[in-house]
């Protein structure tokens, strides 16, 4: 994605982006701020613009193959359709349902989790996990299905994981772990418990009942893994954003706490990258795109887009005062396959960030690395100091 001369010098990073060795740094480099869209140096397409992002993940004009970033198993696209949209629905309506009976947890959960200091971005994973692990496993799962979890939370969910474990353990832990998830699965479905609409425990028997007795138990198992790294990963990255950006801007801790949630979304959008293939050649933002390319859709560069965002690189929660829907803002995507956890996720982060900006003084000190580049953006390591503003009976 080279940068030809004359088309004038990479944004000055400050504010919000300022972090150290931000790993997209080297996109906002290659962005002309012309091109919408452009050929990389390594031949594939690359998608900066709001219109043009829409388009690709919209597929309005059927131009793109379908699929699904969720759904993709080291099969294909789990399928069929229908399957994934029950699934989607179903998972919805029992974390939507848990959360409206929970809510009253979260002040004690955030005061013996997150206080008086906590080790970011894994303490917000880990009390994610721990408000939502009733709706992940439900209490009657085998201790092993249970270790299991705990086991791949620590080993692939959070952030930096992945190297914290060499790839022969690694490899043995998966062997295992997708074992006995294989046969969890076939015990639920010989024994009917929890299976059916309308009678999930948990993510694991509405991937079950949604996927239907036909579809292979392994990929049934890569779909709940989804739910898993959509929940505890993505939704505990986004509150590590959310906090790292509100304690980095104590000026903003009396705004609107679902301003401050999308604010974070916006410059550090956790779903970063969108990979679509070109169904038949056709002309995307005056580039043309056929089968053989790989359409990259990189949010980052979407949410910072300066012809969209008035100081695209600062943390102003303000900016979503009244604001309608904004057709550049897509966090959790754009189109038939839009994120079907996007309206749960709000609720529980804006819950969380208003207890923690209400109830608690919030002073941040960030650790030398920078956000981590996996599938997923997470936040640097950073240190949170939780201290009560409010008398302990009220929070
Ligand atoms: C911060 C948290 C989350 C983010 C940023 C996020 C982001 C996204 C994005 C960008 C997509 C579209 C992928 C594509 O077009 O290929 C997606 C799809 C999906 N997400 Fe999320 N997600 C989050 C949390 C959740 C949660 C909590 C759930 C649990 C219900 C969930 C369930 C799904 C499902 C089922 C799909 C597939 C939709 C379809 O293809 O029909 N997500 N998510």
């Amino acid at each position: 994605m080279a940068r030809s001369a004359g088309e004038g010098a990479p944004r000055q990073r400050h504010g919000a982006a300022a972090h150290r060795r931000d790993p997209l740094a080297f996109l906002t480099a290659e962005f002309d701020e012309a091109h919408d869209v452009w050929r990389s140096a390594s031949g594939r397409l690359c998608v900066a613009g709001p219109a043009a992002a829409r388009e690709v993940l919209g597929n309005r004009r059927g131009t793109f193959v379908e699929t699904s970033d969720f759904f993709h198993t080291r099969n294909g696209v789990f399928g069929p359709r229908s399957a994934q949209i029950d699934i989607g629905r179903a998972a919805r309506a029992l974390i939507r349902g848990h959360l409206d009976a929970r809510r009253a947890d979260l002040p004690r959960l955030v005061r013996e989790r997150l206080a008086p200091v906590g080790n970011w971005p894994d303490a917000g994973n880990l009390l994610v996990h721990e408000h939502l692990r009733e709706v992940l496993l439900c209490p009657d799962a085998p201790a092993e299905l249970r270790e299991t979890i705990d086991g791949i939370i620590t080993r692939a969910v959070l952030a930096g994981a992945r190297g914290r474990h060499s790839a022969l353990s690694r490899l043995v832990f998966r062997r295992r772990a997708m074992g006995t998830l294989v046969r969890e699965i076939e015990a639920r479905r010989n024994t009917g418990v929890g299976v059916g609409v309308g009678e999930s425990r948990d993510l694991l028997d509405v991937t079950v009942t949604g996927a239907g007795r036909s579809a292979d138990p392994g990929e049934v198992a890569e779909v709940y893994l989804s739910f898993l790294f959509a929940t505890v990963g993505s939704v505990g990255f986004a509150l590590g954003w959310s906090v790292l950006l509100a304690g980095t801007h104590p000026d903003t801790w009396g705004e609107e706490p679902g301003w401050i949630v999308r604010e974070a979304l916006r410059l550090w959008p956790v779903a970063w990258l969108f990979t679509r293939t070109p169904g038949v050649e056709h002309d995307l933002a005056g580039v043309t795109a056929g089968p053989r390319d790989a359409v990259d859709v990189c949010l980052y560069l979407v949410h910072r887009h300066p012809r969209h965002w008035e100081h695209p690189e600062e943390f102003v929660p303000r900016r979503w005062a009244g604001a309608v829907p904004d057709p550049a803002f897509m966090p959790f995507g754009v189109g038939p396959h839009t994120c079907a956890g996007a309206s749960v996720t709000m609720t529980l982060l804006e819950d969380l960030i208003r207890i923690i900006t209400r109830d608690w003084r919030l002073s941040v000190t960030e650790g030398g690395d920078g956000p981590h580049l996996g599938p997923a953006l997470a936040p640097p390591q950073f240190t949170a100091e939780l201290v009560g503003r409010v008398a302990p009976e009220r929070r």
